[in-house]
């Protein structure tokens, strides 16, 4: 079904064949992942009411030119921000803009940084001010989804396994999961293989191997599972407008398990353990 094949700079994405990385591509991630990760540590502190999702993207970008790392996104398909910023049911995708915060808000920002030619891709929820017990309760399983997601990326699992955990986890809350989004394989690729569907049946799937490098991103909705994107061409809502939530990690599988590029070195990335 797939091959998998060692990651060749310059190779362009290819469909089913998966790039084993090695010690190059993991410290390039590590350092890539490192930076992502500051910033969006770095934007805690000014996701408050009255700011502007343009301004969260500003600071994105001038981080970005103080660190050595160009954003992903612009210039990317006509995509012309270092950001996505989508708030409350906006699934993914959302285009930053003068819309000001407002309190109970809750928004999340994803950033791709490129540093030496890899890339680091997460993102995070952040609530603006004092959020809802359901937003909360949202937020907090979907964090936990990505983190079983991450749990079941192991040699000899199968990308099946991951999307399974994350789609178990997330219906027995009495959540769902969106079906037409995915993580995927990235390094000096921005997108490649392997498509990570974020639901699905264990034991499906092509087998995880040592030098696999991918995201897991899933995003869960309060309501049904349906999204449609508005006339922006850009901006994923959800169909029935209730509430959607999604992290993101970078990761590496190792021999013995994986690898998560994009940690916080504040501890940040979940912004309810830290409020608490
Ligand atoms: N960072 C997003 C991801 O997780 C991709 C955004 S592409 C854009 O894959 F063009 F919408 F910015
Ligand atoms: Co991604
Ligand atoms: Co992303």
């Amino acid at each position: 079904m797939v091959t998998y094949v060692a990651a060749n700079s310059g190779a362009k994405r290819m469909p089913g064949v998966i790039p084993l990385h090695g010690e190059e591509g993991f410290a390039g991630m590590r350092k890539a992942g490192r930076v992502t990760a500051e910033a969006l540590d770095m934007l805690t502190s000014y996701v408050l009411p009255g700011v502007t999702t343009a301004e969260l993207d500003r600071l994105a970008f001038e981080f970005g030119q103080d660190h050595n790392a160009f954003p992903a996104t612009l210039f990317y398909k006509g995509y012309r921000h270092s950001t996505c910023t989508s708030i409350n049911h906006v699934v993914c995708h959302g285009i930053p803009s003068d819309r000001a915060l407002r309190e109970g808000d809750i928004v999340n920002i994803d950033l791709t940084y490129i540093v030496d030619g890899w890339h680091g891709d997460s993102s995070r929820m952040y609530p603006v001010g004092e959020i809802s017990r359901k937003a909360e309760r949202l937020i907090e399983v979907t964090h936990e989804c990505l983190m079983r997601g991450i749990e079941a990326a192991v040699p000899g699992n199968t990308t099946g396994d991951i999307g399974a955990a994350i789609q178990r986890f997330a219906e027995a809350e009495r959540m769902s999961v969106v079906r037409d989004f995915v993580g995927h394989g990235l390094g000096q690729l921005f997108h490649d293989e392997p498509n990570i569907l974020h639901f699905g049946t264990p034991g499906m799937g092509p087998e995880l191997k040592p030098g696999m490098i991918f995201t897991i991103e899933p995003m869960i909705n309060l309501g049904r599972p349906q999204v449609k994107i508005l006339n922006d061409g850009w901006t994923a809502v959800t169909r029935d407008r209730t509430l959607s939530a999604q992290f993101e990690h970078s990761i590496g599988i190792t021999e013995t398990g994986n690898e998560i590029f994009t940690a916080s070195p504040a501890g940040l990335f979940n912004p309810l353990t830290t409020r608490r």
